[in-house]
């Protein structure tokens, strides 16, 4: 039973055009495209995608408005076994865009993201949530008030049960948003990334570990990637563990790279491995993820 629990990633769907160049372009010209796609982007669904491949079962809570674009986001979904059973529909609304210029030469991707009016999912709709099917839920980390409340249902609930049944919690704060910030010490996994290490200060992922860990909370983990520098974390022993990036031959699209991560490591703690191994884990698929366009062939050695 425990094992066919899901794992669970609350966050933002959104439709990626994904336009791939050889050359960044220059503003105010014309030039062509080596090729275009449109791909289901957003970091909790593109987790999902990636937790998916690797053979678990998973679920995504997130909200999406209708019509045709949301129908490509939602066959994506099912092509990949995604259950999408918490999805919040919001037939009146604009489905969130990003606009995409991935650079094939250096494998940089410079995004454009517009969200006019979709409302995140609140705590109120998390409350309809059955909790039992779940063995780990993940937070993107977003509308940080009304997901502080979804966190406390959950720590709610596992309050009832012995300490192997209960849900892990993890929360990813990657926007250098103030609000984002409270999330600190309501995950017992805490992903943070480089950008939010470096606004506070920090020039690498062991200074901004120890600098930010008096956040979590007591027997929390923290972790910290740093692109190809790989990822570093913390746990409440205070040993920093490290993993060096692996980069493929040729680095060609780091869109997602940091999702990626984020899924193989909560695929390998949720199945029992340890941090290092976990870091591993996330820093090899990771790294794969950054040799394909997309998560074609992201298994692949
Ligand atoms: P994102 O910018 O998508 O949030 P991160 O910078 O957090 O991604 O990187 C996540 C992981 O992806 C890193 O720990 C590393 O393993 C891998 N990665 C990202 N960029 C590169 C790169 N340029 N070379 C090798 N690995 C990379
Ligand atoms: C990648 C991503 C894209 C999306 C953007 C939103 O991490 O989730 O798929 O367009 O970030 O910020």
């Amino acid at each position: 039973m425990e094992n066919k629990k899901k794992i669970l990633c609350v966050g933002l769907v959104c439709l990626d055009i994904i336009n791939v160049v050889d050359k960044y372009p220059e503003e105010d010209t014309d030039s062509r495209c080596l090729s275009q796609r449109w791909q289901r982007g957003g970091n909790a669904s593109n987790s999902c995608t990636v937790l998916s491949l690797l053979g678990a079962p998973c679920a995504f809570m997130g909200s999406l408005a209708a019509g045709p674009v949301a129908d490509f986001i939602l066959d994506d979904f099912k092509k990949f076994h995604i259950d999408i059973s918490l999805l919040c529909e919001h037939a009146q609304c604009v489905l969130p865009a990003s606009v995409v210029i991935s650079n094939a030469n250096t494998g940089s991707r410079t995004i454009l993201h517009m969200n006019r009016n979709l409302p995140d999912a609140t705590a109120a709709d998390f409350s309809k949530v059955d909790l039992h099917q779940y063995k780990w839920i993940h937070w993107e980390g977003r509308n940080a008030e009304e997901q502080v409340k979804m966190i406390q249902q959950v720590a709610l609930y596992n309050n009832t049960l012995p300490p192997q049944q209960r849900i892990t919690i993890s929360v990813e704060i990657e926007k250098t948003r103030e609000p984002l910030y409270q999330l600190f010490p309501h995950g017992d996994v805490v992903f943070v990334s480089k950008d939010v290490a470096q606004h506070f200060g920090f020039h690498n992922a062991e200074a901004a570990l120890r600098g930010l860990y008096s956040r979590v909370k007591r027997g929390a983990v923290l972790i910290c990637a740093w692109a190809e520098k790989g990822a570093d974390a913390l746990g409440p022993d205070g040993v920093i563990v490290h993993s060096d990036a692996f980069p493929p031959e040729k680095l060609l699209d780091t869109l997602g790279a940091g999702d990626t991560f984020n899924a193989a490591v909560i695929f390998t703690l949720a199945n029992g491995g340890s941090l290092q191994e976990a870091l591993t884990f996330g820093c090899t698929v990771a790294g794969r993820k950054c040799g394909v366009h997309g998560y074609d062939g992201i298994l692949e050695k």
